[in-house]
C-alpha cells in the first residue's frame, strides 16, 4: 500500500506543473496588449512594422502550445494522484474497520460503512486534486493581477482587493446551513444503502414475503426526503449566489469604468486598456470558480468528518493487525483449558438489568467433551463469544490454559480455538478457498481428509468442478446441511487445540450428523471441544453436560447423572420420548428436536 509521504513528490509536482500553467495563462494579455499598440500604431500611420505582428502571434502560439503540454503533464501527475490518495484512504479505512471491536458491527449496517467509505473517500480526494490544480495558480495569478494592475491604476486593485473577502465572507455565511442540510441528505443516502445492500443479500426473504414494493417504497422516501432537503439546500446556495456574483459584478461595473475612463484620458494606451482588461476577467474567473471550491470544500470537511469518525474508533485491544508477528505466547499446560471465574456479561456497556450471562463458574479440562443445553437465546453461543474474546466479560475472569483472555494477545488466543458458527457463514468463491481459509496454502490431500472427516467429501467429490467449485455469495449455491458440514471441515483445517461446535450439525439429518460425529470423534481426541447441539443424541456420549437457565449455570454433570436428577436435560430427555403436542412445543423451546 502506498503512503502518503510517497504522495508528497506527486503533490509538488502537480502544483509546480499548475504554477506554470498558470504564468503562461498570464503572459497572453502582455502579449495582447503588445499587439494591440502595434496594430493601433500602424493603422494611425505611426510607425510599427506589421512583422511584429506575425511574432506576436507566433509566440502566442508558442504559449499557448506549452500551456496545453503542461497542463496535460499536470493532468497525469494529478490522476495518479487521486488513484494513490484512494488507494491510501481505502486501504486505511479497512485497516481500520478490521482492527474495530465485535461490538461496533452489531450497531453498523453493511452497506452504511460502504456507502460512507465512498462518500468520504471521493469527497476527501476531489478536494485535495482541485486544491493542488488550482489552488496555488490561482492565488499566485490573482496577486499577479493586483500588483501589475496597482502599477496601471492603484484604485483598480484597491477594487479587486475588495472583492474577495467580501466574497469568502458571503460564502462562508451560506456555508454552515449548506452543511447541515448536506448531513440530513448523507443520513438519508446511508440508511438506504444500507437497506439496499441488505435486501440485495436476502432477496430470497424478500420474495418469499413478497416485500419488493414495500422494500422499494422505503428506499424511494429516503429519496425523496433528499430531493426535498436539495431544493432547500439548492435554492438558497443559489439565492445566495445571485446577491454574490451581484455584488461581484458590481464591483466589476466600478472596475470597467475606471480601465475605460483612464484609457480615454490618456493615462495609457489602448494596449494597456486591453491588457486590463484581460487582467481584471483573469482575476474575476477565480472568484467565480470559489462557489465551485467551496462546494468542493464543504462536501470535504463532511466527508472526512465521518471518515475520521470511523478512524477514531477505539481499535479492539491488540487486535489481529497491530499484534506483533512474534505474539505467539507459551501455553502453559495448565488445567483448566478453559475456566469462566464468576463472569457476568451484557451485551450493553451500561451494565443494567441486561445480564446475558450471570454469575458463570466453569471449568473445562483438558481433552474434555462439554455439552452445552439451554433455552433458545438462553446465552450458548454468548458464551462461546466471550471465550474467543468477541466481547470482553462485563464482571469476572475468562481463563484459556490458566491465561487471562484479557491479557493475551488476541490472536494468539483465536489461534487456539476452531469453531464452527450456528449460522455457517461462508464466503463467495470457491470451496478450496472457504476451506483455505482455515489453513492457508492446504494441500489437496489436507483437503480432501477436513472434508472426508466432516462428511463433506461425499457431495464435494460429486460436484463436476469439485474443490474449484463456485458456491456463490455466502455459499448461496450449497444446502445448509452441505454449507455446515463445509464449515466443519473448515474448522477441522485450522487443527486448533480448542474446537466450538455451535449447532454446527444442526442442518443435517440424523444419518448425516452421526457420520459427522464419527469423522469428528477421532479429532476430538486429545482436543477440549465444547458443543451446543439442539439433538440429545448428538450430545450423549459427552463428558459433561452444563445446563443453563435464565443466564445462570443450572446443573453440571455427565449425561447420566444429569438424566436423574431431574433437571433440564432429564426433562428434555423425558419429553422426547413423549408424544403429546405439549410436550414437543416445550422441547422446541429448547431448540431440541428429537
Ligand atoms: N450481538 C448481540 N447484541 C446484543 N444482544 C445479543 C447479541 N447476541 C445475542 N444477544 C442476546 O443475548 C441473548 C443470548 O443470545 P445467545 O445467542 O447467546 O443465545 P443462544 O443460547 O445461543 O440461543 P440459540 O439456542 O437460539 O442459539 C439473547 O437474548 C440475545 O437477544
Ligand atoms: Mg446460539
Amino acid at each position: 500500500m502506498a503512503t502518503a509521504k510517497e504522495l508528497w513528490p506527486l503533490y509538488l509536482g502537480i502544483v509546480l506543473g499548475a504554477l506554470m500553467v498558470s504564468a503562461t495563462a498570464l503572459m497572453t494579455p502582455f502579449v495582447i496588449g503588445r499587439a494591440t499598440d502595434t496594430v493601433v500604431a500602424i493603422a494611425s500611420g505611426d510607425g510599427g512594422d506589421w512583422r511584429d505582428l506575425i511574432w506576436f502571434a507566433v509566440v502566442l502560439l508558442v504559449i499557448a502550445l506549452a500551456n496545453s503540454l503542461l497542463t496535460n503533464i499536470a493532468g497525469y501527475f494529478g490522476d495518479q494522484m487521486s488513484v494513490r490518495l484512494r488507494a491510501i484512504l481505502s486501504g486505511r479505512y479497512f485497516h481500520k474497520l478490521l482492527r474495530l471491536p465485535q461490538r461496533y458491527y452489531d450497531n453498523e449496517l453493511t452497506g452504511k460503512i460502504v456507502s460512507r467509505l465512498n462518500r468520504s473517500i471521493t469527497s476527501i480526494t476531489d478536494f485535495l486534486q482541485t486544491f493542488a490544480n488550482s489552488f496555488f495558480p490561482t492565488v499566485i495569478t490573482l496577486l499577479a493581477v493586483l500588483v501589475i494592475t496597482a502599477f496601471y491604476s492603484p484604485w483598480l486593485s484597491l477594487l479587486l482587493i475588495i472583492i474577495y473577502p467580501t466574497f469568502v465572507w458571503l460564502t462562508a455565511l451560506t456555508s454552515r446551513k449548506w452543511q447541515v442540510w448536506e448531513k440530513q441528505k448523507n443520513d438519508h443516502y446511508d440508511i438506504a444503502g444500507g437497506r439496499f445492500a441488505e435486501v440485495i443479500g436476502q432477496m430470497r426473504v424478500v420474495k418469499s414475503f413478497v416485500a419488493e414494493k414495500r422494500e422499494l417504497t422505503g428506499f424511494n422516501d429516503h429519496y425523496d426526503e433528499t430531493l426535498t432537503l436539495t431544493k432547500y439546500q439548492s435554492a438558497f446556495w443559489h439565492r445566495m449566489d445571485f446577491w454574490r456574483r451581484g455584488a461581484l459584478d458590481i464591483v466589476f461595473f466600478g472596475v470597467y469604468a475606471i480601465i475605460f475612463l483612464q484609457a480615454a484620458r490618456g493615462d495609457y494606451s489602448v494596449g494597456d486598456m486591453v491588457l486590463l482588461i484581460q487582467l481584471t476577467a483573469m482575476a474575476r474567473q477565480p472568484v467565480t470558480s470559489m462557489s465551485y471550491w467551496v462546494d468542493l470544500t464543504q462536501r470535504a470537511v463532511v466527508g472526512s468528518q465521518e471518515y475520521f469518525k470511523v478512524m477514531g474508533e477505539v481499535d479492539e485491544p491488540n487486535n489481529a493487525l497491530e499484534a506483533e508477528p512474534t505474539a505467539e505466547i507459551r501455553w502453559t499446560d495448565e488445567d483448566p483449558v478453559i475456566a469462566f471465574d464468576d463472569v457476568d456479561f451484557s451485551y450493553d456497556d451500561d451494565q443494567g438489568d441486561g445480564l446475558v450471562l450471570q454469575d458463570i463458574d466453569l471449568k473445562i479440562n483438558r481433552g474434555e467433551r462439554v455439552a452445552f443445553v439451554g433455552e433458545s437465546g438462553g446465552g450458548k453461543t454468548t458464551l462461546v463469544n466471550l471465550i474467543m474474546k468477541l466481547y470482553p466479560a462485563t464482571n469476572g475472569e475468562i481463563r484459556v490454559h490458566g491465561q487471562s483472555v484479557r491479557e493475551v494477545p488476541t490472536v494468539a488466543l483465536r489461534k487456539e480455538i476452531g469453531v464452527v458458527f450456528q449460522d455457517s457463514n461462508l464466503f463467495s468463491g470457491t470451496i478450496r478457498e472457504n476451506m483455505e481459509y482455515g489453513r492457508p496454502g492446504a494441500t489437496d490431500e489436507e483437503l480432501t481428509v477436513a472434508a472426508t472427516r466432516a462428511n463433506a467429501m461425499s457431495f464435494i467429490a460429486k460436484l463436476p468442478n469439485g474443490f474449484d467449485t463456485e458456491i456463490g455469495e455466502r455459499g448461496i449455491k450449497l444446502s445448509g446441511g452441505q454449507k455446515q458440514r463445509l464449515s466443519v471441515a473448515r474448522a477441522l483445517l485450522k487443527d486448533a487445540p480448542i474446537l466450538i461446535l455451535d449447532e454446527a450439525t444442526s442442518s443435517l439429518d440424523t444419518k448425516a450428523e452421526r457420520a459427522v460425529q464419527a469423522g469428528l470423534e477421532e479429532l476430538m481426541e486429545g482436543r477440549t471441544t465444547l458443543i451446543i447441539a439442539h439433538r440429545l443424541s448428538t450430545i450423549a456420549s459427552v463428558d459433561r453436560i452444563v445446563t443453563l437457565r435464565d443466564g445462570r449455570i443450572d446443573e453440571v454433570g455427565s449425561p447420566a447423572e444429569l438424566a436423574r436428577t431431574g433437571g433440564i436435560y432429564a426433562e428434555l430427555l423425558a419429553l422426547q420420548g413423549s408424544e403429546s403436542k405439549a410436550d414437543k412445543a416445550r422441547l422446541r423451546a429448547y431448540d431440541i428436536t428429537s
